[in-house]
């Protein structure tokens, strides 16, 4: 899961949301002013396609399973201010949840294939949560009603699993985050269902590149811009654009903390980055347009275009060499 990011609206003179140094006017504004067209013109038929299917109720927790304060108020973290810095035994706390968050993302992969619901797929990642002595982090997480996030198609994030079972040349993102021994690990694919289209594999190649390019950019004493500059510099450059309003997370003790980790070029985002901060990167690289819509459930964000939109995650530890990969 991902924090959402307040937009500004930028002025014809301001300077380019995308660091160039260039007016607005003379950047990215024709192009915005499109897309926001597009985006306009949408009638909702043709989005209503993840608005129509029955969510089941919240799944329940065993007595035994230690629960974050949330899981009862439906509320967020009001304690979690700050960045995620962590130490010593901290750090071996936190490498053994993300590798369980691993082995849960990987079960719920295996059960993918068509014909299949999403509210089965979170029962397997329920299931699976439970059994490595853990909460399922999205559960009642501001009212979340699902155990994990499934996001079909043109589903840019926070898909919320119901009774529509998958389609063959579906693609599907998978979002576990998983609060075991008082931390959470944070990891997400993008996986076929089934065949799927040449466009649709090259945009999850090129999504997973995203990341690795994202997480190469992570060197201790850079900044966190660096990470959303390199993302961006190779999606473009393959005819892809970046989601702007969703971003990367610290991550530990709690679910969502300092620093916000924005994938597309931001040059406000200056924060130094320095060994022992744990943050994720999860890039949602789209086929059009890189604007999203939010549907009625107020949790579902699609593309404006309605193209397709893929993703990938890990929570990653800076290091004095870089990054170390937790989620592996
Ligand atoms: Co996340
Ligand atoms: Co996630």
């Amino acid at each position: 899961m991902i924090v959402e990011t307040i937009t500004k609206k930028l002025g014809r003179n301001d300077l380019c949301w995308c660091g160039s140094g260039k007016k607005y006017k003379k950047c990215h504004m024709e192009q915005d002013m499109l897309a926001d067209k597009i985006h306009l013109s949408q009638n909702d038929s043709n989005n209503s396609i993840r608005t129509t299917g029955h969510v089941s109720s919240m799944r329940p927790i065993p007595a035994n399973i230690t629960c974050p304060v949330y899981a009862t108020t439906g509320k967020g973290e009001p304690l979690c201010k700050g960045f995620s810095h962590l130490k010593g035994d901290e750090l071996e706390q936190m490498r053994e949840t993300c590798r369980a968050a691993r082995r849960v993302l990987n079960k719920a992969i295996k059960s993918v294939r068509p014909g299949i619901t999403t509210d089965r797929i979170d029962a397997v990642v329920h299931q699976a949560c439970i059994a490595e002595g853990g909460y399922p982090s999205p559960l009642n997480y501001h009212g979340f009603p699902k155990s994990v996030c499934t996001s079909v198609n043109e589903v840019i994030c926070h898909g919320i699993p119901d009774d529509r079972p998958l389609k063959n040349g579906d693609i599907i993102n998978i979002d576990i985050t998983l609060f075991r021994n008082g931390f959470h690990g944070d990891c997400s694919e993008t996986v076929p269902v089934g065949n799927i289209d040449q466009p649709s594999r090259h945009l999850l190649d090129a999504a997973r590149e995203c990341l690795h390019r994202g997480i190469s950019a992570i060197h201790p004493n850079g900044q966190i811009k660096d990470i959303g500059f390199a993302i961006t510099e190779y999606a473009h450059r393959h005819g892809y654009s970046v989601v702007r309003a969703y971003c990367g997370h610290g991550i530990g003790r709690c679910f969502h903390m300092d620093p916000q980790v924005p994938h597309h070029k931001s040059r406000d985002a200056t924060a130094r980055i320095t060994p022992g901060m744990v943050f994720t990167v999860e890039p949602m690289i789209n086929m059009g347009v890189w604007q999203h819509k939010l549907l009625d459930d107020q949790w579902t964000a699609i593309t404006a275009d309605g193209q397709r939109s893929a993703q990938f995650e890990h929570t990653i530890l800076v290091t004095k060499e870089g990054a170390e990969i937790l989620t592996l």
